[in-house]
């Protein structure tokens, strides 16, 4: 297993950086929901440590639910068109203002699925609050209400997002050298 550092080109977002902004969205969601107790869905697995981040700052009442797709597979860095929900909401969303928490958008077909499947359950409103827009790769429109960075087409890694599943821990967002990573065997 390598040393994240053996393959770290930069941080492009420090750990500061990333806990101002998510402070800043907080407030921001807090301001435009008061009143509507809105639910909250994490993406799983990379939005895990956005949501648990960005809830300590919403000060309203809201709930947390989870729901995982599968977009990259192990070794691959491209989202394929075939998006799949392997664990699907454990609540009915009609009648719900509902704020769905990304890591990324990318090509913005996983999230445009997930948005489609929602919408069809009848939300009272529904929206996209994304850390990450790496908005020059996108492929399909997705409206986004909250974006905490737009970043370039760069592979990028930790606070949440992975390169192979491993590395999500780490406070800071950086990017792979692709040329100096060793995918674990
Ligand atoms: P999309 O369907 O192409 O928008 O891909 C979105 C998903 O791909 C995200 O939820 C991430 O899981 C993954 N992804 C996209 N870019 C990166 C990256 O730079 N690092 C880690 N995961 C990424
Ligand atoms: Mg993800």
């Amino acid at each position: 297993m390598q040393n994240y550092q053996d393959f770290l080109a930069e941080v492009l977002i420090t750990e500061e950086a990333l806990q101002k902004r998510v402070t800043e969205l907080g407030a921001e969601i807090s301001r435009d929901y008061q009143g509507r107790n809105p639910v909250l869905i994490c993406i799983l697995r990379g939005g895990v440590m956005f949501l648990t981040d960005l809830m300590r700052h919403i000060s309203i009442p809201h709930s947390i639910e989870f729901m995982a797709v599968s977009s990259y597979g192990v070794g691959s860095r491209e989202t394929t068109g075939d998006v799949r929900i392997t664990l699907d909401l454990n609540t009915n969303v009609s009648g719900r203002n509902v704020i769905l928490v990304e890591d990324i958008i990318d090509s913005g077909r996983t999230i445009a699925s997930v948005l489609e499947l929602l919408s069809s359950r009848h939300p009272e409103s529904l929206c996209v609050c994304a850390l990450l827009d790496k908005a020059t790769r996108r492929e399909v429109y997705v409206p986004i209400c909250y974006r905490g960075f737009t970043i370039p087409d760069r592979f990028v890694f930790g606070y949440g997002l992975d390169i192979d599943e491993y590395y999500r821990n780490l406070p800071f967002v950086g990017v792979v050298d692709l040329e100096r990573y060793r995918p674990c065997t």
